[in-house]
């Protein structure tokens, strides 16, 4: 049996999950796994491969063949496909608009379900993501729901597209298409992303990084930090 450690971070676009999942890792020594990158992955290869996105089964047949190799690295685990990194290749527009149609898909999430709990092999983990608290590792103890309003994350997606020189337009494009993209992540059939029993709700719209990363810490067992 493996022991180790999840801690869950779940939340919509934006909330600031990824950020604060690392530094908590870091923190803590644990692994950060960031779960969208694996449906950005699916979501790339199959617009690589020219697959129509509004067919469910063709999408599946694609995500059926994607090989995605897991390596622990710098205190994360690394994605590579056919060797290669995918880098900002999975961060376009267009894989902002389509992903959520892959991640919809329940033998897609049965995939990247399996893949996730298969990386506790690695080590103790942090991983962020929408279902993670409910369905990929529901028995953890260590719950996250981040939340923040639609503004304050528009404003930080953004941002971050802006640095790395991929912005597609402004805030207000980002926000709609952050919005249309949760709308179908809170509404879809499988795995919805949603608040689990038990998990700590923290609303970062109004507090910094810090105090973000104070308040998931002081929550965690006393006996993981
Ligand atoms: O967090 P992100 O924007 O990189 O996520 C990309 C897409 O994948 C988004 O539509 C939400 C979806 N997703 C999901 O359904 N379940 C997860 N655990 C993580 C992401």
């Amino acid at each position: 049996m493996n022991l180790n450690r999840v801690i869950a971070i779940d939340g919509p676009s934006g909330a600031g999950k990824s950020s604060v999942s690392r530094i908590v890792g870091r923190k803590l020594g644990f692994l950060h796994v960031d779960s969208g990158a694996l449906y950005r992955i699916m979501t790339w290869q199959c617009l690589v491969a020219g697959v129509d996105m509004e067919d469910p089964e063709a999408i599946v047949a694609e995500a059926r063949k994607v090989a995605i190799e897991c390596r622990p690295e710098n205190g994360e685990i690394a994605y590579y496909v056919g060797g290669e990194a995918p880098g900002d290749r999975i961060r376009t527009p267009e894989i902002n608009a389509n992903a959520s149609k892959v991640a919809r898909l329940k033998e897609v999430r049965d995939i990247v379900t399996a893949l996730l709990r298969s990386m506790t092999k690695y080590g103790d983990l942090v991983v962020e993501g929408r279902d993670i608290q409910t369905a990929v590792f529901p028995d953890t103890p260590a719950k996250f729901f981040l939340t923040a309003s639609a503004e304050a994350r528009a404003a930080r997606r953004h941002r971050e597209e802006v640095e790395k020189g991929i912005a597609g337009g402004g805030t207000d494009a980002v926000k709609a298409s952050l919005l249309a993209r949760d709308k179908i992540d809170s509404e879809r059939r499988y795995a919805p992303l949603m608040k689990a029993d038990g998990s700590i709700e923290i609303d970062s719209s109004n507090l910094d990084l810090d105090q973000v990363v104070e308040t998931v810490m002081a929550a965690l067992p006393s006996d993981w930090k």
